[in-house]
């Protein structure tokens, strides 16, 4: 009994030490703030020089978790600005980039480092997209400063796997004239025998503002990679085509199946494939609508009650049935969205 009070005294004793002994802070700093070091070199300058378009590769330090020993993980993921620098502390002294504290990160600093995330659209982990693409004024003739390439690299958490997009280069692109899909390269398994560039496309351009609320993916396929799991195991989503669209909109899907049709000069059933582009509807109905309940008998122009409706769903407002036979010699049915809005 006395031997077991001792021994808690004695293990009392040592962790007061352990936690007194100089240094140890800034080691358990250290220790637990870990920038994610693994980028080649030119990644780690900020390019402050850059050119006279003043479109650069800003330093960009977001914390994505914790890695398996624990350890938070931080990691440099790059942002584009057209803010001109002429020195590197000018770079570094950015307002909106995370700056290691000299100090353990209190909670005050979490909720700040959480904040600026959120701003600037997301954590950047999880293939979340962020707005990486400033309005220019640094990139000649409104050009568009954006990254010239981004690696996608994947992180061992805690919680599993993590793909984390880091922008390697930043350059000035012209902005297009109307709603179109530009190139964007992304690499993936950088600097390892599987490395492999993908165009995964992005949508941009000018849309008319009355109709439309913005040039959108409306057309997108995936693209299979090897990586060191298996051939062609990874998908990749990609953009295909982008147009003008407003908030609730129809995108292509198509489906495929095979259908049992006679033909005259075999003078039998054959099978083949048939593609219909079923539709989907995207997007959001955030804007409530009035919708008129009962109009005036003088001037039906003149709506005299409405009814509000909050939010709508994006939803089918016009479809088209397809019939054809089945493998099964069934008669199938598939519906296909010709149209969507708020309902
Ligand atoms: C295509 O992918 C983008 C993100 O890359 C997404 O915003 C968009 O909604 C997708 N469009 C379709 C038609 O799935
Ligand atoms: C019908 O069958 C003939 C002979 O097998 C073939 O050459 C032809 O392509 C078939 N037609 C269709 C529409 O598949």
């Amino acid at each position: 009994m006395a031997r077991d009070v001792l021994r808690v005294g004695f293990l009392c004793c040592l962790a007061l030490v352990l936690i007194a002994r100089p240094g140890s802070a800034a080691q358990g700093f250290k220790a637990k703030f870990k920038v994610f070091g693994n980028l080649p070199s030119r990644l780690q300058s900020s390019n402050p020089v850059g050119n006279q378009e003043c479109c650069v590769r800003h330093r960009k330090l977001v914390s994505v978790g914790y890695d398996i020993s624990g350890k938070e993980m931080v990691v440099d993921v790059g942002h584009c600005s057209r803010k001109c620098a002429t020195s590197s502390r000018e770079v570094g002294s950015k307002t909106d980039d995370f700056e290691p504290p000299a100090r353990p990160l209190s909670a005050l600093d979490r909720i700040r480092l959480q904040m600026r995330q959120r701003v600037s659209g997301g954590t950047g982990a999880s293939g979340s997209s962020h707005p990486d693409v400033e309005d220019a004024v640094g990139c000649q003739g409104n050009g568009l400063c954006e990254p010239t390439r981004t690696r996608v690299q994947q992180l061992q958490l805690m919680d599993g796997p993590v793909d984390v997009e880091v922008i390697e280069d930043c350059h000035c692109a012209p902005r297009p004239p109307s709603c179109e899909r530009s190139p964007r390269r992304k690499v993936y398994f950088a600097d390892t025998p599987f490395e492999a560039e993908v165009d995964i496309g992005v949508c941009r351009g000018r849309c008319s503002e009355e109709r439309h609320s913005g040039c959108k993916a409306v057309k997108n396929g995936t693209v299979t990679i090897t990586g060191p799991n298996g051939k062609g195991n990874q998908c990749i989503d990609v953009v295909k085509e982008c147009a003008c669209a407003g908030e609730c909109y129809r995108s292509s899907q198509r489906e495929v199946y095979y259908e049992v049709f006679f033909n005259e000069t075999a003078q039998e059933f054959q099978e083949r494939e048939k593609e219909i582009d079923v539709g989907r509807c995207l997007g959001s109905c955030t804007e409530g609508h009035h919708r008129c309940v009962m109009r005036s008998e003088d001037d039906p122009s003149v709506c005299l009650m409405s009814l509000f409706r909050p939010k709508g769903r994006c939803a089918a407002t016009r479809f088209t049935e397809h019939r054809f036979i089945s493998r099964e010699q069934k008669l199938q049915s598939i519906l296909a969205i010709d149209d969507c809005g708020c309902k």
